[in-house]
């Protein structure tokens, strides 16, 4: 079974490069589930119901977010609803939403996925380590049938997702980290059958500031002044990653992709 992977989806460019590219992308290397990191996706600051949903009706299976959820309200009834949007499992137990999902469809096995956020230079959140085992748990009890399980680690810290890929090796599918927005190339396979990249990348502009109008984000550091930044305009990239796996939810290769539109 092979599964694609999006990174960060940034503002209105990165929803069209996605909708552009995906297509041929998923007939390319027959792809059976998508899942996309949602997190900038309005605007480049959190997700709208709408949004969502044309991300979904674009072919997406499943979209995870990361520290940004909750920046439009109105995700927060959806999400309480919504089994195809989901937020990082490890906010706090009383968050709205759920950080796990199970995807079925006809033909092809189940995935479960399992969103979680760090700790290391981020906002306060439960240890994923432990959110990762009990969740792993949890599945193994609700759900027997379920041998795929992709976790999307949203952490700034290199260090953290190594981690996690290394304690999660052999019990899950494929660990791919996401927030830098900026692809890594350290994909590999590890010892137990797990796939693992660093950072999956970023859905948007490539020649902004991490998709976000470089102008903008240079006033920022170069005065110290905190303003809104916009979407940046310009080349537009999706990036992110493909794995593929065995019938017993192994990993057998993992692909970076960056394709420009
Ligand atoms: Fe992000
Ligand atoms: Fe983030």
């Amino acid at each position: 079974m092979n599964i694609l992977f999006i990174g960060d989806i940034v503002g209105k460019p990165g929803r069209h490069a996605a909708a552009g590219l995906l297509p041929a992308l998923k007939e390319k290397y027959g792809i059976s589930y998508t899942i996309a990191n949602g997190e900038n996706a309005a605007g480049g600051y959190g997700i709208t119901p709408d949004i969502a949903r044309a991300l979904l009706n674009m072919g997406i299976d499943l979209i995870t977010t990361g520290n940004h959820v909750w920046e439009h309200k109105d995700i927060i009834p959806y999400m309480s609803e919504s089994t195809t949007v989901i937020r990082p499992l490890n906010i706090s137990p009383l968050a709205p939403g759920s950080g796990v999902a199970v995807l079925r469809k006809n033909g092809v096995q189940p995935l479960a996925v399992v969103n979680l956020i760090g700790r290391v230079f981020m906002t306060p959140a439960e240890c994923p380590f432990h959110a990762a085992l009990t969740a792993l748990s949890e599945l193994k009890h609700d759900h027997p049938d379920v041998l795929h399980t992709l976790v999307d680690f949203h952490a700034e810290a290199t260090s953290e997702k190594q981690a996690l890929g290394w304690y999660l090796d052999g019990k899950i599918t494929a660990l791919f980290g996401t927030h830098t927005h900026v692809q890594t190339s350290d994909e590999f396979i590890l010892p137990q059958g797990t796939a693992y990249i660093t950072d999956a990348g970023m859905t948007g502009v490539v020649d902004g500031v991490l998709g976000m109008d470089r102008e903008q984000i240079l006033q920022r550091f170069t005065t110290s002044i905190q303003k809104h930044a916009d979407v940046a305009k310009g080349k537009e990239e999706l990036q992110g990653v493909v794995v593929s796996t065995d019938d017993a939810g192994r990993a057998l290769s993992v692909l970076r992709v960056k394709e420009q539109i």
